[in-house]
């Protein structure tokens, strides 16, 4: 048996460090080794919950490339997820009245990071996969359409104030809107106004769905990030002049999560739609019912969240380039 001498003084120190904050707890160091000594030694498939992750690819026809679209639409969610565990701390620091740019910028480099991600491999969905059991597998999934990706819908409310994702036609009249008009403004979401019909004004099923489920979530949201998205709160920072570095950066770290999530993804997902619904002589219905080839592409709704730090030109431009370049060709 070894004796108090035998432990070398590391592990002795160690000792009296958790003796110290265990009794600081009010708790019995001695129990708590007992759990270390029946406890397990861990695995990775346990802490990442791998089983669990693997067994949530579950295809409702036989089509082997509905699994690809389960999966890269699963992977998007996760991304989605770590932007939103980004903005989520933008929120707290805000919370604490302790933001500071350098916080900032290092969380919106983040998020440009995950979009990138996403970004480059949406080809995964553009050319990855058979368009004849696309078109087959798809028809088994109506009305669901990654429209009702309620994490899309919170990294927009997360990132700008909500006049600037209301309806292009609402912008304007609810700009430095107060608290109490956040239910207003939910009605000319261009989102609810997109997946509406455009003559009767009666909503599409897949809204109907959505709604249901995560209105009154979508708007407490609101409610919580109306000081704290990131066109707010990046709004009230105060710059020395010796920060004017670090200012800049974030001028540019914000214009770029701008052109991510509102031109770049928003495009790299349009060019699916292409891929697979556009069809002569009529282009083929989406799942989600929206007029697809008007509502996605982001020249025609210009959602841009942060449209003071883009000139004139360039918000008259926006979403052009992109399109004639990747989508139809153009040089
Ligand atoms: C072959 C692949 C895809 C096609 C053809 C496609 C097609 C469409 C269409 C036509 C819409 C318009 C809404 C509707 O009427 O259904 C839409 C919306 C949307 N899809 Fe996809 N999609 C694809 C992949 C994805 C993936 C992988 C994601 C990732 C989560 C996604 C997320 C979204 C989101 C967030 C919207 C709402 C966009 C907005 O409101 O501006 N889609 N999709």
């Amino acid at each position: 048996m070894p004796n108090k001498n035998d432990f070398k003084p590391e592990i002795l120190d160690k000792l009296d460090l958790l003796q110290k904050k265990y009794s600081d707890m009010g708790q019995d160091l001695s129990s708590y080794l007992d759990g270390l000594l029946y406890a397990d030694f861990l695995t990775y498939w346990d802490y990442i919950n791998l089983d669990t992750l693997l067994s949530l690819q579950q295809p409702i026809t036989p089509y082997p490339d509905e699994k690809v679209f389960i999966i890269y639409h699963q992977i998007t969610e996760l991304y989605f997820k770590l932007a939103i565990h980004e903005f989520e701390q933008i929120g707290e620091a805000v919370k604490e009245e302790s933001l500071t740019s350098k916080f900032l910028l290092e969380r919106v480099k983040r998020i440009n990071r995950y979009f990138e991600a996403l970004t480059s491999s949406f080809d995964i969905m553009v050319d990855g996969m058979d368009q004849g059991e696309f078109l087959k597998f798809r028809m088994s999934l109506l009305p669901a359409s990654g429209f009702q990706s309620a994490q899309y819908r919170k990294i927009e409310i997360y990132s700008t104030s909500l006049d600037r994702i209301a309806h292009k036609n609402h912008r304007e009249k609810f700009s430095g809107y107060a608290l109490e008009e956040i239910p207003l403004i939910f009605d000319h979401l261009y989102w609810r106004e997109g997946a509406s019909e455009l003559k009767s004004g009666a909503k599409t099923l897949t809204l109907k769905q959505f709604e249901k489920k995560y209105d009154a979530e979508l708007k407490a949201l609101a409610v919580k990030t109306f000081k704290s998205n990131v066109r707010t709160a990046s709004g009230s920072l105060v710059f020395s002049k010796e920060e004017a570095a670090i200012k800049e950066e974030l001028r540019q770290a914000m214009r770029w999560l701008d052109t991510n999530v509102n031109v770049n993804w928003t495009l790299a997902h349009y060019k699916s739609a292409v891929r697979y619904l556009q069809r002569d002589p009529e282009d083929i219905a989406a799942t989600g019912g929206t007029n697809w080839q008007k509502y996605l592409p982001p020249r025609f709704q210009k959602r841009i969240f942060f449209p003071e730090l883009w000139s004139e030109q360039e918000i008259e431009d926006w979403g052009k380039g992109w399109v004639s370049r990747e989508v139809f060709g153009a040089k």
